[in-house]
């Protein structure tokens, strides 16, 4: 079969095929998730550090508006992305790749499609972002506005979350411009796109985990599908118009010396419609020193500093849970 479902024809996508069927406890098991009501909603026009600082703290995760980023531009971009995933499959197999250090690759379920048991409903496209001239030659040529648009998008979304990050850095009593330089250093897209799929029930989009980033900005269309665990059970994230949903990543957690906790979160699929999402992440780059900032926890950090690839290399060895492998750099006491 297909490795890529954005290639597959709507015969093929009629009923759930059995590598897509996970067990019993790794199912959603049910559709009627209840929705998680009241996420903050975070006005960048007059936001206040404190009241990002509190959503971190209360939910772990905020939505955020008059971000600044044009209406037109997320559509268009949107646009693109669907597009790109319904070019023909000669075309798309040119990006196609398992490894990790390709800087532009399409790929479906998982880094281990070919060893996993159990593949994850979709097909991802990631890319470097930044700066743009390094990497814009590797990005699609088809359709042919994809460079123009991805590369606004690109700008914009990094101005955007850095602005965020400055507001968090002012929340914690940091030096401005704190995330500045290495510590946001690579910036990647990350399209998620999942054909309907025959039994939401059986199988999902993502599996549940947290982001080894440091922050995340989702953009998702008006397919649900994104759900956390709060409160002690999974809720469903409902897309709101024009926003972005931010979620804390690992990094930040080493940073904010454990004061944020980075969610759990899944996707579930959808009977009826197909699902294409747009993340922008920000991480530290391979050789910077991450570590709680000094100017927050003064003398008592609860972590040892650590590089992003000591951070990665260590994800093997904590049974490739991040919230294990940033225990694992847990100072003694
Ligand atoms: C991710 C993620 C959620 C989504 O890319 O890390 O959690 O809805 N995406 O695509
Ligand atoms: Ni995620």
């Amino acid at each position: 079969m297909e490795v890529l479902m954005s290639n597959w024809c709507t015969k093929t996508a009629q009923s759930l095929p059995e590598k897509y069927v996970f067990p019993p406890g790794k199912r959603p098991g049910k559709l009627d998730f209840p929705v998680c009501e009241n996420v903050p909603v975070i006005d960048l026009k007059k936001a206040k550090s404190q009241q990002i600082l509190n959503a971190f703290q209360e939910f772990g995760f905020f939505q955020v508006i008059n971000h600044g980023i044009p209406v037109s531009l997320i559509d268009k971009t949107m646009r693109v992305f669907q597009e790109f995933f319904g070019m023909p499959p000669e075309y798309k197999s040119i990006f196609y790749s398992t490894d990790m250090k390709r800087k532009c690759r399409i790929y479906s379920s998982s880094m281990d499609y070919d060893k996993e048991e159990v593949h994850y409903w979709r097909d991802n496209f990631t890319h470097h972002c930044h700066p743009i001239e390094d990497h814009i030659g590797l990005w699609p040529e088809n359709p042919t506005n994809y460079r123009e648009v991805v590369r606004k998008y690109s700008i914009e979304g990094r101005k955007l979350l850095l602005r965020i990050l400055d507001l968090i850095g002012e929340g914690l009593g940091l030096k401005p411009g704190y995330f500045d330089g290495g510590l946001s250093e690579t910036q990647l897209l990350s399209i998620n796109h999942h054909i309907p799929c025959p039994d939401p029930s059986l199988t999902v989009g993502m599996p549940e985990h947290r982001d080894p980033n440091l922050i995340t900005m989702l953009h998702q269309c008006s397919v649900p599908g994104l759900q956390v665990f709060f409160q002690g059970q999974w809720m469903n994230i409902e897309p709101m118009e024009n926003a972005f949903f931010v979620i804390p990543g690992m990094q930040l957690k080493a940073i904010s010396n454990g004061k944020f906790s980075s969610p759990i979160h899944r996707v579930m699929t959808h009977s009826k419609r197909a699902r294409t999402t747009i993340g922008t992440f920000l991480i530290p780059s391979m050789d910077i020193l991450v570590k709680p900032a000094e100017d927050f926890c003064g003398n008592s950090p609860c972590y040892r500093g650590f590089t992003y690839k000591e951070f990665f290399n260590a994800y093997v060895e904590n049974e490739r849970d991040w919230e294990l492998t940033l225990e694992s750099f847990k100072v003694k006491e």
